[in-house]
């Protein structure tokens, strides 16, 4: 067992994990921050994508303990100070970018990390960032038009779905 520390969303957490727990399984199952999904079990989906350090992370692809000393983000994070619904997250109502939900924690932290680097992505650079996240219901378009609208941009000129 290893003791860990790190921040999360702000506040600093710590626990005693096994050298094998996944950092998706520590959030989850001891913080509790269950809007961090696992919809795969091959690195493929991107449903369990976080930030640390800034960077987005599968979460499944890093051990709890290689997130000791890190500042980390999660989906529970992301609203605004009031509670509202950050731009991203708004967008993606407003445009009606998901339908069940279940890839959408991964795509807003996805979407988030990406403007960070890139504020006014093409289409085609959000669709290639993208790559990693698989949505099994929308089929993307709805998706890419929200982080578009995110971004300020005009998507007036992409058609419904
Ligand atoms: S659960 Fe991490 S990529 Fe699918
Ligand atoms: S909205 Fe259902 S998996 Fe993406």
């Amino acid at each position: 067992m290893a003791q860990v520390s790190m921040t999360v969303n702000g506040k600093a957490v710590s626990g005693e994990v096994e050298g094998r727990m996944l950092l998706v399984n520590f959030l989850r199952e001891d913080l509790k921050l269950t809007g961090t999904h696992v919809g795969c079990d091959t690195s493929q989906c991107g449903a369990c994508v976080v930030h640390v350090n800034g960077e987005a992370v599968k979460a499944c692809t890093m051990f709890a303990a290689e997130a000791d000393g890190a500042d980390v983000a999660t989906i529970e994070g992301q609203a605004n100070a009031d509670g509202s619904l950050n731009v991203i997250q708004q967008a993606f109502q407003d445009h009606h970018g998901l339908q069940c939900g279940f890839c959408t924690p991964g795509m807003v932290m996805s979407a988030a990390a990406l403007l960070n680097d890139n504020p006014n992505p093409t289409e085609h650079e959000i669709r290639a960032y993208l790559e990693g996240n698989i949505c099994r219901c929308t089929g993307y378009h709805n998706i890419v038009k929200a982080i578009m609208a995110a971004a300020g941009q005009d998507v007036t000129s992409i058609a419904a779905e």
